[in-house]
């Protein structure tokens, strides 16, 4: 059974939907550890209801180079084969990516390059645009900069707010974060360049 890797900061609904897909069998593997960088948060409390060992290392107070080395040393052992990034609201360091062994994907609520960075639905909203969406990408040196996965577009409409524009992102998310993580773990995604490619028959 392939071994996923969660990070998160809070709230943890897109973890909640990686717990879901894994319990239904259609995520390709098991979630086996879920670490945030916020102690106390609700997404702890998702894993630990789904049975799955979820610890707290919180940044504050520690160098990145010192937090970075203890989610080392909790991640290594577990020998993953894809670490998930799912709202976890922290840049992971280029020496982190040089030595993590296993691929590293990210969720992001904006139709990337659009809108990187904190706070994407409102940047959308603000912006005006018509269309804006969810991304699943690898993750690569750089502000949600790596090779795309999986987009799903939401149109915005006349009476969004912020609140609901990010609500619908939201269920996009949900859905294609889980197919992202599945393609990936089954072998079907190349990365040829700034390209992932599905394997046909896939
Ligand atoms: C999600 O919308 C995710 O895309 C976003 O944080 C939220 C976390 O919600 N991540 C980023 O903005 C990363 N740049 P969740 O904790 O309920 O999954």
């Amino acid at each position: 059974v392939k071994k996923v890797g969660v990070l998160i900061s809070g709230r943890g609904s897109n973890l909640q939907a990686l717990l879901d897909s894994a319990r239904a069998g259609t995520l390709g593997g098991d979630v086996v550890v879920v670490v945030s960088n916020v102690e106390g948060v609700p997404g702890l409390e998702r894993a630990r209801a789904a049975g799955v060992p979820a610890l707290a290392l919180p940044h504050r107070g520690r160098t990145r180079e010192r937090h970075e080395q203890e989610m080392l040393e909790a991640l290594l052992p577990r020998r993953l084969d894809l670490l998930c990034l799912a709202g976890y609201m922290r840049l992971l360091s280029p020496a982190f990516l040089r030595v993590f062994p296993a691929p590293v994907l990210n969720v992001h609520p904006s139709l990337l390059p659009a809108f990187p960075g904190v706070d994407a639905q409102r940047q959308a909203w603000e912006y005006g645009v018509k269309v804006s969406g969810a991304t699943v990408h690898f993750v690569s040196e750089g502000l949600d900069a790596g090779p795309v996965v999986a987009q799903e577009a939401v149109p915005v409409r006349e009476d969004d707010t912020v609140e609901s524009l990010a609500a619908r992102i939201l269920e996009a998310e949900h859905r294609i974060f889980p197919a992202a993580v599945c393609r990936v773990l089954d072998g079907t995604c190349r990365v040829v360049g700034r390209r992932v490619r599905v394997e046909a028959g896939a």
